[in-house]
């Protein structure tokens, strides 16, 4: 896809969609530095991205990316990068009355702040080079609020609002900023809480897949959960000198779960 050589920064990527993403742009021979707050696990994640793709080089980015000191020693210690994919993000369903202004505050450090420092850094030297790519991951959560989580939900518009404000700066130039949205996606922590769900049964995965979707996601029209492989490839070609016409865009990937045209 165009991207050997280069180096991306993925925010998340010891599990799930950050990590497959990972895995995708180091299948095209991207340089990829991995992200977690778990120094072992990212080591982990590295290690094995290495054996498999040995003619790039990931790195070990770990860093509590919510914690200030943290992330500026992360940008002092990787001040360039072609590619930064902001895919961290936490999410958890919650009652309406019990979000103390604590969590909201928290959840908008985690989801929005730290992706947003992470881009006015990093911009900056892409639009000097005329060259690279800025993801935000949101989800269909952005512009169809289940009402399970809006303190997730918010967060997630927020960054679609962001997105193309930051795509106004690009006007003229090869860097793009977009945002994907996915929908249910089966990272590690989704399929555990599927097994924990039936953990009285004797079905196989697909089964419980099928019958999860159709008690609880019925306006999904994939009626399976997306593979973070599939939204890792989407990442990668959105990364590749192919999708440069793609500006400010909101991108999904829901699986059907979004019921209008836009
Ligand atoms: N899974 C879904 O169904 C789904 C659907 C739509 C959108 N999304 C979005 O996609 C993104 C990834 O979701 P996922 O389910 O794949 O996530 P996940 O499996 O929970 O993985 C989260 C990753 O972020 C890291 N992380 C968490 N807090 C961090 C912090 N403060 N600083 C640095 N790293 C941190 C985790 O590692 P450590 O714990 O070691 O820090 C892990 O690598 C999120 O933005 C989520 O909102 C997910």
């Amino acid at each position: 896809m165009g991207l050997k050589g280069k180096t991306a920064l993925v925010t998340g990527s010891t599990k799930g969609i950050g990590k497959a993403i990972a895995i995708e742009l180091a299948r095209e021979g991207v340089h990829v530095l991995i992200n977690g707050r778990s120094r072992e696990a990212v080591e982990i994640t590295v290690m094995e991205i290495q054996a498999e793709f040995p003619d790039t080089r990931p790195q070990n980015a770990a860093a509590d990316l919510v914690d200030n000191q943290q992330r500026e020693a992360l940008l002092a210690k990787f001040p360039q990068v072609d590619l930064l994919i902001n895919s961290m993000g936490i999410y958890e369903i919650r009652a309406y009355d019990d979000l103390s202004d604590d969590i909201w505050e928290h959840y908008i450090r985690t989801n929005v702040l730290a992706a947003n420092r992470l881009t006015q850094f990093y911009l900056p030297s892409m639009l000097s080079n005329n060259d690279g790519r800025i993801l935000f991951i949101a989800s269909e959560e952005a512009v169809m609020p289940s009402g399970q989580m809006p303190h997730y939900a918010v967060t997630k518009s927020m960054l679609l609002s962001l997105a193309k404000s930051l795509s106004k700066l690009t006007k003229g130039s090869e860097v793009t900023v977009n945002t994907i949205m996915p929908g249910p996606t089966l990272s590690e922590n989704v399929q555990q809480i599927i097994d924990g769900i039936y953990s009285q049964t004797d079905m196989t995965f697909k089964d419980k897949e099928k019958d999860f979707m159709s008690k609880n996601l019925p306006q999904s029209e994939i009626q399976r959960f997306i593979r973070p492989l599939e939204i890792g490839r989407l990442a990668a070609f959105l990364c590749s000198p192919y999708a440069s016409a793609f500006k400010g865009s909101p991108i999904r990937m829901d699986g059907g779960m979004v019921p209008t045209i836009y």
